[in-house]
């Protein structure tokens, strides 16, 4: 006999459980392997558990969207559904625009529920279908602040330490310079990518696009600086769209100011890294893209605060900078003194792969597992030092 396919139910509506919940529980394909009466802590248990399946009971409301927006990415193994009672036309359209693989009606007959799921289950497998891909950007709060440096390790450690399918965009339109940290020639470049858009087929474009031997894709920005302006920052959107469901990751490096093109991708972006340093300057940008970005309406969830070039003197400041700036910062990557990473663009091999255990690519390896929700600790607070004074009167 088959083995069954573990799942979980998810609700915070109480013990009450609802029709689909019953069908499921009864079929004997499927094995509940747990259940949660609320959002954060059903998170864990998707950790532990990295189910089959996930049944989201939405009957009270449209809360479980955004987690379900979340848990698509983090756990791209477990295939969510959705139930509510009484559920509204508009809920369900959002569930599917969120991630849910099927809307579960609890009018429909028990072995009509247990035959979507199960051919839900078997298709995913078929098709080895994933999760649409994370889309990162790498935006410095000023110039020069590392987010080549940070997109560039990130995308190859992704593909080659991780074995994931990742895509990285230059969209630094004028003197891009990913490709060069990567010693890769560019084939095909965005502008020629948005100018055949409409006749464009996915299926024949991976054959087209630069591929580094770590196994990264990648797409380079325009050939020369006139041409940035042929680009129409829809087409930017519409470019990632398409490329969503062929990746694990889409790392884009930004410009770092706040070009139409620029907010276009953004917006896209599931996360922003947002790389700044301790210098007075990065601060201040800093806390103004930050107040940009909440104006732009983007939750607290989608911007992670990077601090790039970390003095080790400097650890015990942590706490005061978070104060200073008003949010959490996500992670610290060390100032590498020692001269590996001008060598690392000078020889177009990234740091992570030639050094991997120098403390810049240990970190970086360290976001990326905390980009994929796994165990690594965020930064960590530590007792106040007093480096800090002017930011923190700001
Ligand atoms: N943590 C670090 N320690 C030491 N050097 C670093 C660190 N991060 C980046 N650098 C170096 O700083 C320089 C600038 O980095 P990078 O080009 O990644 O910045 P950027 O934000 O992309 O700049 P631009 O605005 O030009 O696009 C590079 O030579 C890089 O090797
Ligand atoms: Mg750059």
């Amino acid at each position: 006999m088959e083995k069954a396919l573990s799942w979980i139910f998810i609700s915070d509506s109480g013990d009450k459980r609802g029709d689909v919940f019953h069908h499921l529980e009864r079929s004997e394909k499927l094995h509940l392997a747990g259940h949660s009466e609320d959002w954060p802590s059903a998170q864990t248990l998707l950790n532990k558990l990295q189910p089959d399946l996930a049944l989201l009971d939405l009957s009270h409301g449209g809360e479980g969207l955004k987690w379900l927006e979340r848990w698509r990415i983090l756990f791209p193994h477990t295939l969510f559904f959705c139930t509510a009672e009484g559920a509204a036309p508009e809920l369900i359209v959002q569930a599917m625009r969120k991630g849910a693989c099927e809307f579960l009606l609890p009018k429909m007959p028990g072995e009509e529920i247990e035959r979507v799921v199960l051919s839900a289950q078997k298709r995913s497998l078929e098709r080895g279908i994933h999760a649409p891909a994370r889309v990162i950007c790498c935006y410095g709060v000023k110039g020069g602040v590392g987010a080549t440096t940070l997109a560039t390790n990130l995308s190859v450690f992704a593909a080659k330490g991780l074995g994931k399918r990742v895509l990285l965009l230059d969209l630094k339109m004028q003197l891009g310079n990913a490709a060069l940290f990567l010693d890769l020639k560019p084939r095909v470049s965005l502008l020629e990518l948005v100018e055949n858009l409409s006749g464009l087929e996915v299926s024949k474009l991976h054959a087209t696009l630069a591929r580094h031997h770590s196994g990264l894709t990648f797409i380079a920005g325009p050939d020369n600086m006139e041409q940035a302006d042929n680009i129409p920052p829809a087409a930017v959107a519409q470019i990632i769209d398409l490329l969503r469901p062929e990746f694990d990751f889409i790392f884009i490096d930004c410009d770092s100011y706040f070009s139409e093109i620029t907010l276009r991708a953004l917006d896209e972006a599931d996360t922003i890294l947002t790389i700044a340093q301790l210098d007075v300057a990065a601060i201040y940008n800093l806390k103004r893209t930050l107040a940009l970005f909440q104006r732009l309406g983007y939750h607290q969830e989608k911007v992670a605060v990077i601090l790039n070039r970390y003095p080790q003197r400097m650890s015990d400041d942590l706490e005061l900078i978070e104060k200073s700036i008003s949010s959490p910062v996500f992670i610290r990557l060390p100032l590498q003194e020692n001269g590996a990473l001008i060598e690392s663009v000078n020889t177009g091999e990234p740091v992570i792969m030639t050094k991997p255990q120098n403390r810049f690519s240990l970190q970086v390896a360290q976001l990326l597992q905390l980009l994929q929700g796994g165990s690594a600790e965020p930064a960590t607070k530590q007792s106040k030092g007093g480096l800090f004074k002017r930011w923190a009167r700001e």
